[in-house]
């Protein structure tokens, strides 16, 4: 079983930041703070909107960081020459629709089977190892291998969003909305099928030779299923962490949710 690393995502600083465009609060300042609290990891995601993290922030956290910088993108050939340039521990290829929130939802592996085939061949030229942002299907987990990925991450946004409407009063986006209507004991038959899914997304990544990490909509309620997941060796976590922060600062929320991080 390999062990469980946490990634913080500390994009949402930036995001406070970028709400006034000056120059507080800083990302960089986080980079210490999640290392000596418990994070193994820091991960960014450089937008093509950029509407946190900037291109001077990346290449600062990359050069200051201690802890390995995951750096989650698009295949736009403009940010890849960035990605190459930054030379990151690890690029994350995503999705993205300007128009999002947030990511919502796995890469389209198959329509998008030739970007990707060329977007992981650059980076793979450059030594920077791949992972694929994908939702728990084991034919796109099956395609991510073909096409050269080292790693896989599995999507949770739709065990979040039922484990939010199972186990609060709050619907938490439009990704269960086809759920919304149904009764508690309904949404938890289809939150424990999604944990299955994900279970067994995790252990055919892994069977594969696939790294296999999760993420996106963890909070300190619902991640110790996902995190009970042996096959998972990876979470990434933003939103729920930098949120506490505000209230508790980084240190003790980064320690908390480390807390909760083990099997
Ligand atoms: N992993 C990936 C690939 C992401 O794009 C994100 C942000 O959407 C996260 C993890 C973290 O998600 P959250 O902020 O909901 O914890």
């Amino acid at each position: 079983m390999p062990p469980l690393t946490l990634g913080v995502n500390i994009d949402h600083i930036a995001v406070l930041r970028e709400a006034r465009k000056i120059n507080d609060p800083d990302p960089l300042m986080a980079l210490e703070i999640c290392a000596q609290n418990g994070a193994d990891q820091i991960t960014i995601h450089l937008r093509e909107d950029r509407r946190h993290i900037q291109d001077e922030d990346a290449r600062a956290i990359i050069r200051a960081s201690r802890l390995p910088v995951n750096l989650e993108c698009s295949v736009d050939a403009g940010i890849i020459d960035i990605i190459c340039a930054l030379r990151p521990h690890r690029a994350t290829l995503v999705p993205e629709k300007r128009e999002e929130v947030t990511t919502e939802g796995g890469l389209d592996v198959k329509g998008q089977r030739f970007a990707l085939d060329i977007t992981i061949e650059r980076l793979s030229a450059e030594a920077i190892p791949v992972s694929l942002f994908i939702d728990p299907d084991l034919e796109t987990i099956s395609l991510s291998k073909q096409l050269g990925a080292q790693m896989i991450e599995l999507h949770t946004g739709r065990y979040a969003n039922l484990y939010a409407m199972a186990h609060t009063a709050l619907p938490y986006s439009h990704h269960a909305i086809e759920a919304l209507d149904l009764p508690r004991s309904e949404l938890k038959r289809l939150l424990e099928r999604e944990l299955e899914t994900l279970r067994k997304a995790a252990d055919y990544g892994r069977s594969l030779g696939l790294e296999v990490a999760a993420g996106h909509g963890l909070n300190y309620q619902n991640v110790g299923a996902v995190a009970a997941i042996e096959s998972i060796s990876e979470l990434n976590i933003g939103q729920s962490i930098i949120a506490r922060s505000v209230f508790t600062g980084l240190a003790e929320a980064v320690r908390g949710m480390k807390a909760l991080c083990v099997r």
